[in-house]
């Protein structure tokens, strides 16, 4: 038998001020998105935005369906646009933020499977790593990269 350990690497921040002002703005516009979330069921309100390699950002937030499995996660409503309308543009970075009942949670979100799957796809098509923002109240997680989100994670490589 062999075991081997799998390091994953999370810089956490007390606050939005210890960042650089392009991180700043991604928070805040991620923040804003939650504003406009359709989430009737669950009352959780997530925002997404994503930093284009053009310098451009783009936002999303849940819609969820009343046949709950039809609704869809924040962050690929704003990755699922970003790539169907800027298909040759890298994506650097995603800021995600959740708040509940208007307020932002105290702990920094954590994507779904699925939305940890979709980022790796996004990574390997555009072959650039995506840093990771994930906004709390009491702390802020930054990740270079999809790899400390979904270690062994399955890929086109596999194929
Ligand atoms: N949700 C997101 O949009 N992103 C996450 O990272 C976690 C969960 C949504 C899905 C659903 O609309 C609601 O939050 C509750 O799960």
């Amino acid at each position: 038998m062999k075991t081997s350990e799998i390091k994953i690497v999370v810089h956490e921040f007390e606050t939005i001020l210890e960042l650089p002002e392009i991180d700043r703005q991604l928070i805040l516009e991620a923040r804003k998105a939650t504003t406009r979330a359709y989430a009737p069921y669950s009352g959780f309100h997530v925002g997404a935005a994503v930093l284009l390699g053009n310098g451009e950002i783009i936002t999303g937030n849940n819609q969820e369906n009343s046949a709950y499995p039809s609704g869809l996660c924040a962050e690929r409503v704003a990755l699922f646009y970003a790539n169907a309308n800027y298909p040759d543009s890298e994506i650097k970075t995603i800021a995600v933020s959740a708040a509940k009942n208007g307020i932002l949670v105290n702990e920094p979100v954590k994507p779904c499977g699925s939305c940890r799957q979709s980022l790796a796809e996004t990574e390997l098509r555009f072959k650039h790593p995506i840093r990771i923002i994930l906004d709390g109240k009491d702390s802020i997680m930054v990740l270079q990269g999809v790899e400390s989100l979904l270690p062994l994670s399955f890929s086109k490589k596999a194929l």
